[in-house]
């Protein structure tokens, strides 16, 4: 994948604040912090010193300074202090600094060394006024693995049994999938009420609802009533982090109402909370069973109902757009 070429998200823009802060992008540990302008810099969390974490240390002036023996490194990677002696004049970085933004309340940074011309990958745009608020969470799986999970209507009524759906209520509904510049689209329409506990508490009739996969790993479920008014709009963002890890982060928007966003949040937070711990499980479990049988590798096997999974993989092995005509599936949700 030309995972390179693309901003990834690292931290929540608030996260980042006067101190330091660890974290990690494909196998790379690294800091960010703050210049003195507060736009955020990426430097490898390593001292080239002595490999002191420089998490570990403070942010003085804009630069970071190294917990062990106080050397500091500005944003582009240049020494510009070390304690006890006159620094020789230092042009050259000592370390490789990543080209870092901050967009739609994240921190992105590219594992590339120069800036992708492509801007970060955005949440679908709305016209309402929204209440949002985060869920960060960390899982033990691929971004393939993630991406198709949160996207997958068929695992709900087992998984998430009674929270989202049941099995003993499905319902015939259209299904169209379609290709998107950068990913890939289903549009569900005629769902009707929905079955599980989520739904009585946050919709009404549910008009049509898409679920959408971006390069390089948005995924994002919009349900909207019959009107075109959004219930729900949950993006998240997937970034593999290494050692088989994969970090969410997850905005949870609802468009603004009667109800309080403080009372939502309480009440959407607990409930997704319960989704997520109940998609890791299985998540996690999937990986493991992966592992048992690492020495007889086999492709996975794709369902008629399998909407977006088989087009999901490609996008994430090829990293580019898909063309296909857009198709429709009767189904039973
Ligand atoms: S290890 Fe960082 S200053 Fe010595
Ligand atoms: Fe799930």
């Amino acid at each position: 994948m030309t995972a390179s070429a693309r901003w990834w998200p690292v931290a929540l823009s608030h996260e980042l604040g006067k101190q330091p802060l660890a974290c990690q992008l494909h196998d790379l540990p690294l800091v960010l912090f703050r210049a003195e302008d507060g736009t955020p810099a990426a430097l490898p969390d390593r001292c080239p010193h002595r490999f002191a974490p420089l998490s570990a240390g403070k942010v003085r002036d804009g630069q970071i300074e190294c917990p062990y023996h106080g050397w500091r490194f500005a944003a582009d990677g240049r020494c510009t202090r070390v304690p006890g002696t006159e620094l020789e004049r230092c042009d050259k970085p000592l370390l490789d600094s990543l080209p870092s933004c901050e967009a739609h309340g994240l921190v992105w940074v590219s594992p590339a060394g120069d800036r992708p011309a492509i801007l970060p990958v955005a949440p679908a745009e709305q016209r309402q006024a929204l209440d949002t608020f985060w869920i960060t969470d960390e899982v033990e799986c691929s971004l393939l693995e993630a991406a198709e999970n949160f996207l997958d209507g068929f695992h709900t009524h087992f998984v998430h049994a009674g929270w989202i759906r049941h099995d003993r209520q499905r319902q015939a509904i259209s299904a169209r999938v379609r290709p998107l510049a950068d990913g890939v689209e289903a549009l569900y329409s005629e769902e009707g009420t929905q079955s599980g506990l989520i739904s009585r508490l946050f919709e009404g009739e549910r008009g049509i609802s898409m679920g959408r996969f971006r390069l390089p790993g948005l995924a994002e479920i919009e349900y909207r009533d019959r009107k075109g008014g959004l219930n729900l709009l949950v993006s998240a963002w997937l970034v593999p982090v290494g050692n088989g890890r994969l970090r969410l982060f997850a905005r949870i928007a609802t468009a603004r109402g009667w109800l309080p966003a403080a009372l939502k949040r309480l009440v959407l937070r607990r409930l997704f909370g319960v989704i997520l711990r109940q998609d890791r499980q299985i998540l996690e479990q999937v990986s493991a069973n992966q592992r048992r049988f690492e020495h007889l590798p086999v492709k996975p096997l794709d369902g008629r109902q399998d909407l977006l999974g088989p087009s999901i993989r490609l996008l994430i092995e090829g990293g580019e757009a898909l063309d296909f005509e857009e198709r429709r599936v009767e189904i039973r949700l």
